[in-house]
């Protein structure tokens, strides 16, 4: 069944990389949007520049740490608010650092599992919330092709709290199936944002690539979508046989 357009999207974690690029390409489409993370100074900035560019959509603004759940509750539903609603969510804000287990940087490697799960669910509970009392809406929720096999070293518990994203889609999809409610999870590869100065993997592509790739994912509304498709469907498929001591060096 085709679906709507999805013309009020809020974001998260839209003040530097995917999520800033998801929100100049969605105004480019037209949307109005609805942008939340910490840093405020970003936000307000990105907004000034959308509404120059594009005068006919609508954009707002919200300050949310996505660790503080009963924030999340609370903020997701104002901002919404301010659009008269969501159709579409991009649970997106996440954290990239992480060491080996077992070598003195335990608060790395939990602070990205408490972010990338916790911060997630906390999301997903506000947003299919609201889609529940409409009974539509979009949830995508961004995971990582580290989510596949055994990466390690830097992504070992940020690879876990992707496969942990994974499950959550996946069950959350499962309760949802046969209402209005379509649920997407988007697996990028590399691609150059923040998140990787230092530690990017092969096949990285620059912000403007991955960025087309991931609206163009997230508009065709799938269950799971690799970006950028080429090459990451047919390597994540090799990632799933390899053996571990193969898998590892793409780490
Ligand atoms: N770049 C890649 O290669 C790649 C690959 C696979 C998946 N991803 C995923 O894509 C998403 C975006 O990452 P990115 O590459 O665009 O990195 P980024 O440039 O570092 O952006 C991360 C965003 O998340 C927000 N964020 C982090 N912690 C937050 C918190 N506690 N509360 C609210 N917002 C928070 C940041 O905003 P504030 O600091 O302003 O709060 C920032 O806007 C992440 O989930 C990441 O895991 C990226």
């Amino acid at each position: 069944m085709p679906h709507p357009v999805r013309q009020r999207i809020l974001i998260t974690g839209a003040s530097s990389g995917l999520g800033e690029g998801m929100a100049r390409r969605f105004a480019r489409m037209g949307r109005d949007l609805a942008l939340a993370a910490r840093r405020t100074d970003r936000l307000e900035a990105l907004r000034d520049e959308l509404l120059a560019a594009h005068p006919g959509i609508r954009v707002v603004t919200a300050a949310l740490d996505v660790d503080d759940a009963a924030a999340v509750e609370k903020v997701v539903p104002e901002l919404a608010g301010k659009l008269g609603g969501i159709d579409r969510f991009v649970a997106n804000a996440g954290i990239g650092k992480g060491a080996p287990v077992g070598t003195g940087s335990a608060w790395a490697n939990r602070a990205t599992l408490f972010t990338n799960v916790l911060g997630t669910h906390a999301q997903c509970e506000a947003a299919v919330e609201l889609f529940r009392a409409r009974g539509s809406g979009h949830l995508v929720v961004v995971s990582s092709v580290a989510s596949i096999r055994g990466m390690r070293g830097t992504r070992t518990a940020y690879g876990a709290s992707k496969a942990a994203l994974n499950a959550l889609a996946e069950r959350i999809r499962s309760d949802l199936l046969g209402t209005g409610i379509r649920v997407t999870t988007v697996l990028p590869g590399f691609i150059a944002t923040d998140i990787n100065v230092g530690r990017r993997g092969p096949f990285t592509v620059d912000l403007g690539t991955g960025v087309d790739a991931l609206t163009a994912a997230i508009e065709r509304e799938p269950v799971r979508a690799y970006v950028p498709e080429w090459p990451w469907r047919p390597v994540s498929a090799l990632l799933r046989v390899l053996p571990l001591p193969v898998v590892r060096r793409l780490a």
